[in-house]
């Protein structure tokens, strides 16, 4: 790689009606020439959703997960459909500590088409402790899709993620999933959903039958009624048969007109569906599923299709808005290593802003202000991947052999750009970490400092504990237990970590000097940018600190 294949031109951003590659220089110049035009990127920008699920484990997101698949034609079949006893090990599951406790930790996207609409649905953990990850996610992603088990309601995972989405200010569709199954009255749940969310929540199918008999679904956009029936034990689609009032008996009928009543009786105290309020996040619409017989997933899929936000124009952390149509330009949301045992290689997840990608073309990272080749471009599931050729607005790329890059890298053609870094998670679990082997400390180095890049961990060191001595911070444990094993098989470095009694930590924004480093029930760090946080035991060392020392001032991380 010379550093001539990337002589960018500074304000050489292209403008509607120019070719979305102009302005560029080096090895993707001869793409440049036959590249898609702005229009075409607009195009496709406009038909791509991009969305994540966000759930309490259990709430059934795998399952809905495949089951959109099933619905949808997958673009890139990466052993995603294949049902739950063999899922665990084909979708994400790559590291032996996955595959032993059956969670997924790996992030990576799954593509898909309906109606002529691409749908990027980009994996979060089903972990808790890995919320991190799923926060990173958030930030790539254009809308969420809350999912809700309608017999437990919201749960402590669910409203601290929805809290994230709502930071974000992401559209955020709810699902109300396992109405097959006995569970809370579905006007509880609404209003459930009115006070937790903040947002109005506006039905747009309602269920026949009650939670546990879970009948058939009226569409309240076109008023149209159909029974569902599971087929196959849920391995095709439901039978959708429209419900034709004559032909029901008196019990059927009867089942069918109180949904249909309670369905008014719903829209007409909160309202009908409001495209602007939606995309504000001041409504949220409502879809009941039971995602493991398939019913309600080809309306969820319409929903996303006709309501949800396409990939739009972003904005650069100076406030300039980067438009689809521009040079191109993503972010990195996500980096991996280890995915392939045979290759030691690590992956960056990028989600594509603007303009279009096409494998070969060198583009440069804003924080280094070097180029970087993208020979291999991939779709990542799991351990599976797949060339990729082109990629558009809202997509997501798995580029490989990226050790150079870091979860919230710029990466740009033409003028540059920089985008808001990724803000990091309040991290509850403290830990100071050392190398048991002292001839291995070179190791020991590098492979902290990759695990800090990658976000698997946050790191913070300070004068007091020496570079020997990091502290690891996780806002759940099993990330530790991640790190630890990737010390030992990938570094070579075993560790031993030794628990803090810490759980708060705050930015120290200002006048940091004037506290000491150490003091009762806490301690200043720093992290590797320079960035210094305070940490402490509880609560009441805080207010204790900010007695004593006055002039530091502190601030929330993550909000
Ligand atoms: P997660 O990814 O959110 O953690 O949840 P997952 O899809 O793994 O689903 C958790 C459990 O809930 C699974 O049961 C799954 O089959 C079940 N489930 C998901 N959606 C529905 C639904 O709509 N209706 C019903 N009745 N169950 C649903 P499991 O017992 O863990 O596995 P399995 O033996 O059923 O495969």
């Amino acid at each position: 790689m010379s550093a001539s294949t990337t002589s960018e031109t500074p304000g050489a951003e292209s403008g509607p009606g120019t070719t979305a590659a102009a302005g560029t220089t080096g090895a993707a110049a001869s793409a440049a020439s036959d590249s898609p035009g702005a229009a075409e990127v607009r195009g496709e920008a406009d038909r791509r959703r991009t969305f994540a699920v966000i759930s309490h484990p259990d709430a059934g997101k795998s399952t809905l997960t495949e089951a959109l698949a099933l619905h949808a034609r997958v673009i890139q079949d990466a052993g995603v459909t294949h049902g739950k006893s063999s899922r665990h090990s084909t979708v994400s599951d790559w590291m032996g500590m996955e595959q032993e406790r059956g969670i997924s930790i790996s992030s990576a996207a799954l593509q898909f088409e309906h109606r002529d609409t691409v749908l990027n649905l980009v994996d979060t953990p089903g972990h808790a402790d890995f919320s991190e990850d799923t926060y990173r996610v958030l930030a790539a992603v254009d809308c969420a899709v809350m999912l809700i088990d309608a017999a437990k309601g919201f749960e402590p995972q669910t409203l601290k993620l929805l809290d994230v989405c709502k930071q974000r200010g992401l559209p955020i569709v709810t699902v109300i999933n396992k109405w097959d199954r006995p569970g809370h009255d579905a006007l509880g749940l609404i209003d459930e959903i009115g006070e937790r969310t903040a947002m109005v929540p506006v039905p747009l199918t309602w269920p026949a039958g009650i939670a546990g008999s879970f009948e058939g679904l009226i569409d309240i956009r076109n008023g149209r009624s159909v029974k569902l029936e599971a087929v196959e034990g849920g391995a095709l689609p439901a039978r959708e048969e429209p419900v034709n009032a004559s032909e029901l008996d008196p019990t059927e009928a009867e089942l069918w007109e109180t949904a249909e009543e309670t369905a008014d009786l719903v829209v007409s105290s909160h309202g009908g569906f409001d495209r602007d309020s939606f995309r504000a996040a001041e409504l949220t619409p409502v879809l009941f599923t039971a995602a493991a017989r398939n019913y309600g997933v080809r309306q969820l899929l319409d929903v996303l299709v006709e309501l949800a936000p396409p990939a739009t124009a972003r904005t650069s952390s100076e406030g300039v808005v980067r438009d689809v149509d521009s040079d191109f330009s993503g972010f990195v949301f996500k980096v991996q290593s280890g995915q392939n045992a045979s290759h030691r290689d690590h992956i960056a997840f990028m989600r594509i802003c603007s303009g279009v990608f096409e494998r070969g073309m060198v583009i440069n990272n804003a924080r280094t202000d070097k180029p970087f080749a993208t020979k291999y471009a991939h779709r990542v599931v799991g351990r599976t991947r797949q060339a990729l050729e082109t990629a558009w607005p809202g997509d997501v790329v798995g580029l490989v052999n990226a050790a150079s890059l870091r979860v919230g890298d710029s990466l740009f053609r033409g003028k540059p750009v920089e985008f808001a870094g990724i803000p990091h998670f309040a991290p509850e679990h403290f830990v100071v970490c050392r190398a048991t082997d002292p001839g291995r400390y070179k190791q020991f180095r590098r492979g902290i400092g990759q695990l800090e890049h990658e976000g698997v961990i946050q790191v913070f060191r300070s004068d007091l504990r020496g570079d020997q001595a990091p502290v690891l911070a996780a806002v759940g444990p099993l990330q530790f237990e991640v790190a630890e094993q990737r010390m030992r098989e990938e570094f070579r470095a075993p560790v031993k970590l030794e628990s803090m009694e810490y759980t708060l930590i705050r930015r120290a924004t200002e006048g940091v000097d004037t506290a000491p480093q150490a003091f009762r029930g806490g301690e200043i760090l720093y992290r590797g940018d320079g960035e210094a946080v305070a940490v402490f035991a509880d609560r009441y060392k805080i207010a204790h600190f900010t007695e004593s020392y006055p002039k530091v001032t502190l601030s929330v991380i993550g909000s």
